[in-house]
């Protein structure tokens, strides 16, 4: 295993606990992806794997070498992508991207093919001389993976490294993002596009306050969801569906803005197209789809899970503290 990450736990001076018992691995040529929601962590863990940030406890391994250890180690085996931008003043993303590149020791010939490859595969040429002050925030962003992939080590962590990306570019990271792995890094890639990531990752974990939740392929985890429907419904302006309007096939209905979003088993999707159907007509809803459960559809049911058995267990803790006559203070 090229990276190992065992029973990792981080507790901020003042007492946050960032990471609490984090256990993965990530193979070479793998792409792993981590999820989750603002504050759960993930940044807090991949300054760890770098050796910018010591564990409170646990152990990392790169290539079986303890690297907690020996941070120069990993900070030499390891490039990075970080979620803050790097300010690219004084000089241009070519200028950039070739001292990173050659820094890490890479012939200056090689250095040029590679920045030349990135470069036109993310259609950035014409940035590319441009002062570094002058160049957009999406621009900065694609410099950045530029410059940690330029000359790549053996762990490439990329923390959000889409923010700010257009569309179509993002594409064609997605499709660089690959190609590293496929070169033979293990890439850990920080992600919020839950469903960009489902088809770039080859496994993936979701942190939520801390410690992993799920972890497995797209496919494993999302088998228990594996026939399920999603139906969405935008409500007009104004229009809100009472809980009693909302017929029986639709289960687990959140909502979110103008949007109503439910599960609906495959045997009822002629019913719920049916009432969708019943209710544009009606001038309630604008639009409505029906598709197949996403990798998204998992983590928000898996979070929200967490988020209710959190919000039970300190209900418990409280309930029984109160039995038992203590003190109890509310969060
Ligand atoms: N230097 C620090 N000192 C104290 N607490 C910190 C520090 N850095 C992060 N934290 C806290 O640790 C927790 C995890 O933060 P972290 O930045 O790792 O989350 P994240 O998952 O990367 O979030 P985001 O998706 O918003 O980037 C948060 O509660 C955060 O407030
Ligand atoms: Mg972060």
């Amino acid at each position: 295993m090229l990276l190992s990450i065992s029973d990792l736990t981080k507790v901020y001076r003042g007492g946050t606990r960032a990471n609490d018992g984090v256990s993965l691995s990530v193979e070479e040529g793998q792409v792993f992806g981590l999820l989750g929601h603002n504050g759960a962590g993930k940044t807090t863990l991949v300054s760890q794997v770098v050796g910018l940030l010591r564990p409170t406890s646990g152990a990392i391994a790169i290539d079986g070498r303890d690297a907690v250890a020996d941070p120069g180690y990993a900070r030499r085996v390891c490039s990075i992508q970080p979620q803050a931008q790097v300010p690219i003043t004084g000089v241009t993303p070519r200028q950039a991207i070739d001292l990173v590149g050659r820094l890490r020791g890479a012939p200056r010939s090689l250095v040029r093919r590679r920045m030349d490859r990135f470069v036109e595969a993310l259609q950035i040429g014409e940035w590319l001389d441009v002062d570094g002050e002058r160049i957009s925030s999406g621009v900065k962003r694609l410099t950045s993976f530029c410059m940690a992939t330029v000359s790549p080590g053996r762990v490439v962590i990329l923390d959000e490294p889409t923010n700010d990306v257009d569309p179509v570019r993002r594409r064609l990271l997605w499709t660089q993002v690959r190609a590293v792995a496929d070169e033979g890094s293990a890439v850990l890639l920080v992600t919020h596009n839950v469903l960009e990531a489902e088809r770039a990752v080859d496994r993936l974990a979701i942190l939520d306050h801390g410690r992993v939740i799920a972890e497995g392929t797209p496919a494993e985890l999302k088998t228990g969801l594996a026939d399920e429907l999603r139906l969405e419904l935008v409500l007009e302006p104004g229009v809100e569906l009472g809980a009693a309007e909302v017929p029986a096939f639709a289960r687990r209905t959140t909502t979110a803005g103008n949007r109503l979003i439910a599960t609906v088993a495959p045997d009822d999707a002629g019913a719920a197209v049916r009432w969708a159907g019943d209710l544009r007509i009606a001038n309630r809803i604008e639009e409505y789809s029906l598709v197949p459960a996403t990798l998204e559809d998992v983590y928000v049911q898996l979070v929200g899970r967490a988020d209710a058995d959190a919000t039970a267990a300190a209900a418990n803790a409280t309930d029984s503290a109160a039995r038992e006559g203590d003190d109890v203070r509310a969060a």
